[in-house]
């Protein structure tokens, strides 16, 4: 069944489904740090039915290059998933690479930047054993971070930073500590432990509560992030 206009192709019917039919997330995410494989997931799953799916702009992404007058630059869009805020900014004017350790989601990012008509660098890539080569002005990460391991953590800063350029900006979007109304999935984050997980490499500019949007609803508390390298002159 293809939706015309959105660019997203549901192949497969949800595998996991509540009494309604509708993708049971409290099946798939039952504890905190645990996750689904993601190339299955996405192999299995029609991308729309994902918790994080929006086609809309992350809020937080649109009030901050608003505020700070980014307007022009690379962006690398980490854990792209099905490639909808990469292919946003890249329709801003951004030179945008999306990256995902699923060859699938990349898959279903590329059909939908063909769709829409822009183009956007798609690349599968762990970023725990990352092949990318930066330095991009700026990386989006909404809802990478969150999900890897914590003993994962210091690799994922170390790369940010190697990817960064020094006058660059991590923008990352995590769950707030506060978000209890979903029972497992993304590790929770308060301002003070983004602060310390990233102090080696990174100033924490600014931090903020918000939600994250997707098709859960209420939809979760989060924490949005904007991290600078240190040593930036
Ligand atoms: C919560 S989803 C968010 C997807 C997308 N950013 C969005 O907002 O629609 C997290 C994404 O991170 C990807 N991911 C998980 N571990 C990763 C890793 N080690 N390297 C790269 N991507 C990863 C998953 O495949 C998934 O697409």
């Amino acid at each position: 069944m293809h939706h015309s206009g959105i660019g997203f192709d549901l192949i497969n019917e949800p595998s996991t489904k509540n009494q309604k039919g509708e993708l049971d997330m409290d099946a798939l995410f039952r504890k905190e740090g645990e996750f689904p494989d993601w190339e299955t997931l996405y192999n299995t799953e029609p991308v729309q039915t994902l918790p994080w799916f929006t086609l809309e702009p992350d809020l937080d992404l649109v009030c901050t290059l608003k505020e700070h007058h980014i307007s022009s630059g690379t962006f690398l869009d980490l854990g792209t998933g099905p490639g909808t805020q990469a292919v946003w900014l890249a329709k801003q004017g951004f030179q945008v690479t999306g990256s995902d350790l699923s060859l699938s989601a990349i898959a279903a990012a590329e059909h939908y930047a063909r769709s829409q008509g822009v183009c956007v660098a798609l690349v599968e890539d762990d970023i725990l054993a990352s092949s990318l080569e930066g330095p991009f002005d700026y990386i989006f990460d909404r809802g990478c971070f969150h999900v890897l391991p914590p003993e994962a953590r210091a690799v994922y800063v170390q790369t940010a930073f190697r990817l960064l350029n020094p006058q660059g900006r991590l923008l990352l979007k995590c769950f707030h500590v506060k978000e209890t109304g979903m029972q497992g999935g993304p590790h929770r984050f308060s301002t003070e432990l983004i602060r310390s997980t990233f102090s080696s490499h990174f100033e924490l500019l600014t931090s903020h509560e918000t939600h994250f949007e997707g098709t859960r609803s209420p939809n979760p508390l989060a924490l949005f992030n904007i991290l600078q390298p240190r040593n930036a002159k």
